[in-house]
């Protein structure tokens, strides 16, 4: 496997998940361009970064524009960026709402917009969305995360169909339980409601029959995999990495 003289967008690449996606892909040959709405100023990456925040329609053509003008090739695109907000439905505030969905779903969607005639004019391509397995199971506490990933999946699996014709290949990877700082989020909520929905890691280990929760590399390996020609019969799929906790 390997990405040498390939074009890869990764967005969400300033940490977690995102930065080992990013990091595999360099590692592999790949020219990375990270997206992110905040990377960290101290740290050093090993890719070129692109601050953008993916909900703002305006802000992602213009970014997606700007980069085309000086790599008008784009071999793979990466979907990372998300956020998780949590709250029962009753007490979820609109603005939260509004913020997940904006985010895992129209960020993804924007992105998408501007490079699906980069993908038809190439005829060639791969696009990679990490959702959640939480767009399959319903989460306590998690309304508007799991509707934003299940809209996600959905999106992706429709612009798969799309883009079939022109051979370029769309497909998921539905993490469960991560070691990023989204879960420590969860695990280290101070709040008592929280605490009792996402327990801390022991209990997080008892719903995973492999017993472990996942490493970023763990979902970045099947990211590269999904993205690389090994896969070049693969689209329209969901790959669930969540260590055997759901079915
Ligand atoms: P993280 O919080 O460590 O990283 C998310 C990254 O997305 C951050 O760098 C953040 O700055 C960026 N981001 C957030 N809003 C953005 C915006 N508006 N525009 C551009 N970038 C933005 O989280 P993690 O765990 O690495 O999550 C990556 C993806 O994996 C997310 O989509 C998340 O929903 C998904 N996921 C994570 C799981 C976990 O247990 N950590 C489980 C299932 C799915």
């Amino acid at each position: 496997m390997q990405f040498y003289n390939k074009y890869v967008w990764v967005t969400g690449a300033a940490q977690g998940i995102g930065y080992q996606v990013a990091l595999q892909f360099v590692d592999l040959g790949a020219t990375v361009v990270g997206l992110d709405v905040a990377f960290n100023e101290n740290e050093h990456y090993p890719f070129e970064t692109t601050t953008v925040d993916i909900s703002d329609s305006a802000a992602v053509k213009a970014t997606a524009q700007a980069i085309l003008q000086r790599y008008p090739t784009v071999d793979v695109l990466v979907n990372v960026a998300g956020i998780l907000r949590l709250g029962a439905t009753e007490e979820l505030s609109v603005d939260d709402w509004h913020a997940c969905l904006n985010v895992n779903a129209s960020g993804p969607f924007y992105l998408l917009q501007q490079l699906i005639p980069v993908f038809k004019r190439q005829a060639s391509g791969a696009v990679v969305t990490v959702s959640s397995n939480a767009a399959h199971v319903p989460r306590q506490q998690m309304t508007a995360y799991c509707a934003s990933k299940a809209a996600l999946t959905s999106l992706s699996h429709c612009i798969g169909l799309e883009l079939a014709p022109y051979g370029v290949r769309c497909n998921v990877v539905s993490p469960g339980s991560t070691d990023t700082q989204m879960q420590r989020v969860l695990w280290h909520s101070p709040d008592a409601e929280q605490r009792t929905i996402a327990g801390f890691p022991e209990q997080f280990k008892l719903g995973i029959p492999l017993g472990k929760i996942a490493q970023p590399n763990d979902i970045a390996h099947v990211v590269t995999f999904l993205a690389s020609d090994l896969a070049g019969h693969v689209t329209m799929q969901d790959i669930v990495v969540d260590g055997g906790a759901t079915l």
